[in-house]
């Protein structure tokens, strides 16, 4: 997903933005570019393909002074990985620069409009300064400009303009996230807060039809549909949250940073839990509603919610079209994303206009947390790597734990949740990491790796595989256990490896099922609570209740961090991922 960071003030800007564009690298990118005001008040790009370091040394970037600039990361969506479809992109005069997220649904009409314009690129952003460019010749000055073009452009996209004639930096925010800093000596608007959090950490999320105006004195709303929203609030994270400190990838800071996530939130007010669960036992039914690994937290929620008595519908945004016409105004929603901009459930949201929502998102401010009428802020702190990991952790155990609420269960949950805070410490001990980092060299040279469980070890094996195939690129494929004498088990031959996740629920069954694979000479690892002959490998997960999930996942996300290493892949920038996914 694009990235986007302008800063505007009475210091040298540059520094800022390139610090900014840096720290915005995890969400994926193919190129970079940056626009500044230069010396004679003229627009200056310096833009590629490549790697944002590279590029700045190529053009000897942060050398260049200037008070004003916007910088960019382009995930390319129309036109290929070239320098010329980089953004910023120009006008025919020169002046007026736009970086741009999202996509122009409609931009091929827009660019028929314009033939007396001069193209470069094969993008859909580059009408953006075109059209404003057209505007400002029939009159209107660059506010109304910007502000009519953003009126005329179709599908979800945020951009910020910058004209060389004017003092403002203007953000337009649709769909992408966008986000104010103020300081006392200039104004920051960026894709994420941790972008330039060194530097302020007071700031204002912009919300969908925002038009604000940004220059050293403030900002400025040129355009709301919620004026009144406009706060200025300080974020309760720092820097230090979101910093590497001694680990090598964020992946697996993140992935220890689970033990005291769950520590914190055993101690902290749950109060907040007990008000969306007060919604959900008032509702008919359930849906949760999130795609790839929040899919898996639905799934995890949906089979505790019919456990307890619930009717409960775990569903992947693109298929709830095929339930509009089921789902009645008595049913509630939670909403599951890290990001809170994926655009698939972004995009599924009118068919469930009139229903209540409970959004369980660890972005404050994103296009999701606006829009859901419950806002459970996941506070799982910045997740910099690609794949979920603590993110996923805490979203399902705040998604269980309404489930549990909702059905009178408080004590049980938090009995389960103190088990679990418990296991994690007996988790993480060194035996069990050797075994982890001996698995991963025997399993890096495996092209197919399989994953079984039964029930809830089932959607942990699905989770397990996502993190497996992400980060070290081997093809993993999850299968419940009980279908796997259904016709899976003929993938099996001498050698081939299955990860086995074996809770005490369906212990003996699942045990019955990895004899069968024995049989015909396939190997097994097992994460489980306890040694079992049937294992060629075996890894100590711990029991947590209704959260036995939990420490068989962080296992898995370790095994794959660690498969990932041996296999020299940056785990947390895999290859054609992007952290959020704005695209359709
Ligand atoms: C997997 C992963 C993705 C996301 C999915 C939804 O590690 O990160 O599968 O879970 O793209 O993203 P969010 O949760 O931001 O809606």
């Amino acid at each position: 997903m694009c990235g986007i960071i302008g800063y505007t003030g009475n210091e040298n800007s540059i520094p800022f933005v390139l610090e900014g564009i840096k720290s915005l690298e995890y969400r994926g990118y193919d190129s970079f570019g940056c626009a500044f005001q230069g010396k004679n008040n003229n627009i200056e790009i310096r833009k590629d393909a490549g790697r944002i370091n590279k590029i700045i040394d190529n053009y000897s970037l942060d050398k260049e002074i200037s008070n004003k600039s916007i910088a960019h990361t382009r995930w390319a969506t129309h036109g290929g990985v070239t320098k010329m479809n980089s953004h910023p992109m120009l006008d025919c005069s020169g002046k007026i620069a736009v970086v741009h997220n999202g996509i122009i649904e409609n931009f091929k009409e827009l660019k028929e409009s314009l033939p007396n314009h001069l193209f470069s690129s094969e993008t859909d952003t580059e009408v953006l300064p075109h059209l404003i460019e057209e505007e400002m010749a029939n009159g209107k000055n660059f506010e109304e400009a910007v502000i009519a073009v953003s009126e005329k452009i179709t599908g979800f996209s945020s951009f910020v303009v910058m004209n060389a004639d004017s003092d403002n930096i203007i953000a337009v925010k649709s769909g992408s996230p966008l986000v104010l800093g103020v300081r006392d000596k200039g104004m920051f608007v960026a894709s994420d807060v941790p972008s330039f959090l060194k530097y302020t950490n007071k700031v204002v999320y912009l919300s969908d039809g925002d038009v604000i105006a940004i220059n050293k004195a403030g900002f400025k709303i040129l355009k709301s549909n919620n004026p009144t929203k406009h706060k200025v609030r300080e974020v309760t994270f720092s820097i230090a949250d979101i910093d590497k400190g001694k680990y090598k990838h964020f992946m697996l800071k993140e992935i220890m940073e689970q033990q005291s996530l769950v520590s914190k939130l055993v101690n902290s007010d749950l109060s907040y839990i007990k008000n969306a669960a007060s919604l959900v036992s008032l509702s008919k039914r359930v849906f949760l509603l999130g795609s790839g690994s929040s899919f898996h937290i639905a799934l995890l929620t949906a089979n505790l919610f019919r456990d307890l008595g619930k009717d409960a519908i775990a569903v992947q945004p693109q298929d709830l079209l095929n339930y509009s016409k089921t789902i009645s105004k008595e049913d509630v929603f939670m909403i599951i994303s890290q990001s809170g901009e994926t655009m698939d459930v972004i995009e599924s949201l009118p068919i469930i206009k009139d229903n209540k929502k409970i959004g369980i998102i660890n972005t404050e401010g994103s296009t999701l947390a606006n829009v859901v009428d419950y806002f459970i802020n996941v506070n799982a702190g910045h997740e910099k790597g690609v794949a979920a990991t603590k993110t996923f952790t805490m979203s399902a155990i705040l998604s269980c734990l309404i489930a549990m609420f909702s059905a009178g269960e408080e004590r049980e949950a938090l009995n389960d949740l103190n088990l679990l805070n418990i296991n994690l410490y007996n988790l993480f001990v060194p035996s069990v990491y050797k075994t982890i980092k001996d698995t991963a060299l025997i399993l890096k040279k495996e092209k197919d790796i399989f994953f079984l469980g039964r029930g809830n070890d089932y959607i942990s094996a699905m989770e397990a595989a996502l993190k497996m195939k992400e980060v070290t690129y081997i093809h993993s494929e999850a299968i419940d256990s009980a279908t796997f004498k259904h016709g899976p088990l003929a993938l099996i031959s001498k050698g081939t490896y299955s990860v086995a996740l074996v809770s005490d629920r369906f212990k003996d069954r699942e045990i019955n099922n990895l004899k069968e694979i024995k049989a015909r000479n396939g190997k097994i690892i097992g994460i489980a609570n306890e040694k079992m002959d049937v294992f060629d490998v075996f890894i100590r997960s711990q029991p947590a209740g209704i959260f036995s999930f939990v420490p068989q996942v962080i296992l898995s996300q370790l095994l794959s961090y660690y498969i990932s290493l041996s296999k020299h892949i940056d785990p947390d920038h895999p290859r054609n991922l992007a952290k959020a996914v704005t695209t359709k």
